[in-house]
């Protein structure tokens, strides 16, 4: 299928939904790898499992949730995605990115995106989070974006802008947020780089990024933040920061999933109460 999904089958997804909910979220939220907890705070939860939603994409990869709940959130309504679609799972670009034009379509007017990302920036710590200002596709270099194919005016302009994809007045709310809970102390602000996946940088991949002013690099995000800006969603994007990538060639550190895992687990209920305190002030 050259240009992904109709207007239609997105409209289904919805509209399904729509029925099956009396919730309408203005606030999704995307949780990375590890970061599902936050779908665990909801109270008046309605969940339905990926595998059940008319033309959702699902999760093959064994021990994955694939979830996408409705709930408040300090009695704020929103929705979030348990488990995303990677591309080095093997969807393309439209799958990814598909949830998020069913967002737009429920009435969702902002769009939150956590990741787990390596440190490129010598400044930064293990179990710092990023505030994204800015983003650099790699995909998207390489031919690989989702806006690509004919466009429909119904999500947005053939030609988006993106200088402005991350909201500066949320990244502001962010820093404000994070100073009243006191966790400003590990609060970054900096340029995500996509890359495919899914093998690690080289040591002289790490040195090209930050040569070209990439401070973290991760494997998602980036679609998802296109498609939200084509329809005009505002985004928040935060990152946290597992692992530093390896600059060095004597150096033994090698970058590892295990590592990723464990610095998530340490930081996930900071960054679940900077989102929570967060969303009753958007
Ligand atoms: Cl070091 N690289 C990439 N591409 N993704 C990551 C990562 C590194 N650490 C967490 N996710």
């Amino acid at each position: 299928m050259e240009n992904g999904y109709s207007f239609e089958e997105y409209k289904e997804t919805a509209d399904w939904l729509l029925a099956r909910t009396e919730q309408r979220p203005k606030v999704a939220i995307i949780c990375g790898s590890g970061l599902g907890g936050l779908a665990e705070l909801l109270s008046d939860k309605s969940a339905f499992n990926y595998k059940d939603i008319p033309h959702f994409p699902s999760s093959t990869v064994q021990g994955h949730v694939g979830q996408l709940v409705f709930g408040k959130l300090q009695g704020h309504e929103c929705v979030c995605m348990r488990g995303r679609f990677h591309f080095y799972e093997g969807y393309d670009m439209y799958t990814v990115t598909f949830p998020v034009r069913v967002f737009f379509l429920l009435g969702v007017e902002t769009l939150i995106v956590t990741n787990a990302a390596g440190g490129l920036n010598d400044s930064y710590d293990v179990g710092d989070v990023m505030l994204i200002k800015d983003h650099l596709n790699m995909p998207g270099f390489a031919g690989q974006n989702p806006l690509c194919g004919q466009n429909d005016d119904r999500f947005g302009v053939r030609f988006p802008c993106m200088s402005d994809a991350y909201d500066c007045d949320l990244r502001a709310l962010a820093r404000q947020t994070a100073e009243e809970q006191g966790c400003e102390s590990f609060l970054r602000e900096g340029v995500y780089c996509m890359l495919a996946g899914p093998s690690y940088e080289t040591i002289a991949e790490c040195r090209f990024l930050q040569t070209v002013g990439a401070d973290a690099v991760g494997m998602s995000t980036v679609p998802e933040v296109v498609v939200a800006r084509h329809c005009g969603l505002r985004v928040l994007g935060l990152s946290l920061i597992t692992n530093k990538v390896v600059t060095d060639y004597d150096s033994n550190d090698k970058a590892n999933h295990e590592e990723v895992l464990r610095t998530t687990q340490k930081r996930t209920q900071d960054l679940q109460k900077l989102i929570s305190h967060l969303i009753t002030k958007i």
